[in-house]
């Protein structure tokens, strides 16, 4: 069975049980509504640390739309369920009370990140993340931190915030785990009716036909040119952006030249629902 710890100092008592009995610990950070994508970070978490510690805490800082922290899917007793079949040995699952008791006074500014993909769409949002990363950090003091790539600049603000802060902490970044439809698999998926998860599979597939094109060395303006194409043509689906980055700053690159590792970013609205992909390519 997966314990499930509510309260800080019961968390506390489990972080100096393991720390006294020289175990190291790995963190996987989540909001819940767990689908494979998350338990990809349980397993491998699992592979590599003595101590799997999983949170279940649906931020409400990194929220620029109310409707949606409303809305955000909650599926506790799933969550404990999937967590304990998967052999993850604590989940935290605070109330907003319990996390912000003390309400922070910190704000995280990101410097350029803010201004980038979804910093310049999600104004605020990487400070939420940001407080709620570094408190879940200071809580748990884990040997290393699972992040998947779905959320790539989310990965890059808490490298940011492991060099700038030296904290010694073991990043590792995870695949992106997908539906059979190639969708990425999302909590907010759930929100979706089964054809509009149909509509939405088309973010994935002209993320490849756009890498398909950069391979074969089609100009990055004509490759952007069809995807936007692409998307204005089809159903149900409103794109936000789309974007070929450098792979590592996440910032723009000029011409494309052979060796470029290139990350391919988009957001797309299906329904009311907010939606993000990506693929990172070498050319
Ligand atoms: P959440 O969206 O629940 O995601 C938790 C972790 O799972 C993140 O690191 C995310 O990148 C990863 N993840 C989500 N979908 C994935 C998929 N299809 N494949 C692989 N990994 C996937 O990201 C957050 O929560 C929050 O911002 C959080 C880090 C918990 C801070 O509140």
């Amino acid at each position: 069975m997966c314990q499930v710890i509510r309260v800080k100092p019961d968390l506390k008592k489990v972080i100096n049980k393991a720390r006294i009995a020289n175990k190291s610990i790995g963190l996987v950070p989540t909001m819940g509504a767990l689908h494979q994508g998350h338990l990809s970070l349980v397993k491998m978490s699992k592979s590599q640390y003595d101590v799997t510690i999983t949170t279940i805490f649906v931020n409400p800082t990194q929220f620029n739309s109310k409707e949606d922290l409303v809305k955000y899917p909650k599926t506790e007793a799933a969550d404990i369920k999937k967590l304990t079949d998967m052999g993850c040995d604590y989940v935290f699952i605070p109330t907003s009370k319990e996390v912000y008791d003390i309400k922070p006074t910190l704000k995280i500014d990101f410097g350029y990140l803010e201004h980038i993909l979804e910093g310049k769409h999600r104004p605020g949002h990487f400070n939420g993340v940001g407080l709620i990363i570094m408190k879940l950090f200071g809580l748990v003091q884990p040997t290393g931190a699972y992040f998947g790539q779905k959320d790539l600049q989310q990965f890059s603000v808490i490298t940011t915030l492991i060099r700038d802060f030296e904290l010694p902490i073991n990043l590792h970044l995870a695949p992106i785990i997908r539906e059979n439809s190639g969708l990425a698999m999302s909590s907010r998926n759930q929100r979706l009716t089964t054809t509009e998860q149909e509509s939405a599979s088309i973010i994935y597939s002209t993320l490849k036909q756009a890498k398909n094109q950069l391979l074969k060395g089609v100009a990055k303006e004509l490759v952007l040119k069809n995807a936007i194409e692409t998307f204005n043509m089809a159903e149900g689906v409103k794109l936000e952006y789309f974007e070929i980055v450098d792979a590592e700053t996440l910032q723009d690159i000029g011409t494309v030249s052979a060796g470029d590792r290139l990350a391919l970013c988009a957001a797309a609205f299906v329904a009311e629902v907010r939606l993000i992909d990506n693929i990172i390519i070498e050319i």
